[in-house]
């Protein structure tokens, strides 16, 4: 992926829309060009800009898994200008993606280790990335758990996969939703996601947890898994700092001398203590 032009868009065409939430759709999409899809590759973790013609771009991690050949799924929010112009897009239509950049998640490293996975709300996509690469190549991992947080049942995404997940006998699925956000007929936790977390009591003994959700989360959740005894390097997460170049070229999402676009986004805790206090 180093001789094209990391400034030219691909033109992908838009395969399949999703409504998950309120305000949350999954594009999956395929590459126009042939040659682009057969040169294309991608790992867990990686982000890329998606373009709307004379709108501008926006970036999102890759949310499908490189497991899964022939496609590029990304799941968003409407949050503003560009992401309103993505959202009105329709199926068929054709849009840009420039991609993949960032480090990624080191699942060899993870090989014969338990793997849990804390998400929070939209964090989810860049973890639905990692999940399915793992459940791809199940013979990898030791016991694998997911707990998922999101304010109501509404804003639960992929709640086809949830179910998938939930019926499969090699894998610990636990969902909760915020108090008040349940329905009369949920089945899941109420509560917040560290408090659910600390009840879950998971061992830490060979852990890695992946820890994925919106700044407040990750601040209560990061002392439970301390309390638990895990130690940072045991800990990992992904950084949404504001990009334009995805590159390390415009300096728009440094963190002290780290680039978040290209030293991340996936980052342990270890190295996440190393940046300046604000994080
Ligand atoms: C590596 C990475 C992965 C991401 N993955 C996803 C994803 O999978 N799904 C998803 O929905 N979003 C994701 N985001 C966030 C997403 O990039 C922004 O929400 C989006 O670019 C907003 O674009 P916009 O033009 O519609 O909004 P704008 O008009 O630019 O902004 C609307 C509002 O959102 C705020 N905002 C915009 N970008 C960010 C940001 N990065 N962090 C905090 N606030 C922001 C602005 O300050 C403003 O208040 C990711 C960000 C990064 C850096
Ligand atoms: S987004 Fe331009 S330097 Fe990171």
């Amino acid at each position: 992926m180093t001789d094209y032009n990391i400034y030219l868009p691909y033109l992908v065409a838009i395969e399949k829309i999703t409504e998950e939430a309120p305000g949350v759709k999954t594009f999956r999409l395929k590459f126009k060009n042939d040659e682009d899809a057969r040169r294309f590759s991608f790992k867990a973790g990686q982000f890329a800009e998606y373009s709307v013609f004379g709108e501008g771009e926006c970036t999102f991690c890759i949310a499908s898994s490189p497991t899964r050949d022939g496609y590029v799924e990304c799941t968003f929010r409407e949050a503003g200008k560009v992401t309103s112009a993505l959202a009105k897009l329709e199926e068929g239509e054709t849009m840009g993606f420039r991609g993949p950049f960032g480090n990624t998640f080191p699942l060899d490293a993870w090989k014969g280790k338990n793997l849990l996975f804390i998400a929070g709300g939209i964090a989810l996509p860049p973890m639905r990335c990692v999940i399915w690469n793992v459940l791809d190549t199940r013979e990898n991992f030791k016991d694998v758990s997911i707990l998922y947080g999101a304010k109501s049942v509404a804003d639960l995404v992929y709640k086809d996969e949830l179910k998938a997940w939930d019926e499969r006998p090699d894998v610990k699925l636990v969902t909760t939703v915020d108090p008040g956000g349940e329905t009369p007929d949920w089945k899941g936790a109420i509560g917040f996601v560290p408090s659910v977390l600390e009840k879950m009591n998971p061992s830490a003994e060979n852990t890695i947890a992946i820890v994925c959700g919106p700044p407040v989360m990750i601040k209560f959740t990061f002392p439970v898994l301390d309390k638990l005894g895990f130690k940072p390097e045991q800990i990992y997460t992904t950084l949404e700092n504001r990009m334009k170049c995805g590159v390390g070229k415009c300096g728009r999402c440094n963190v002290g001398k780290m680039y978040v676009c290209k030293d991340g986004p996936v980052f342990s805790r270890v190295a996440l203590e190393a940046l300046p206090a604000e994080y």
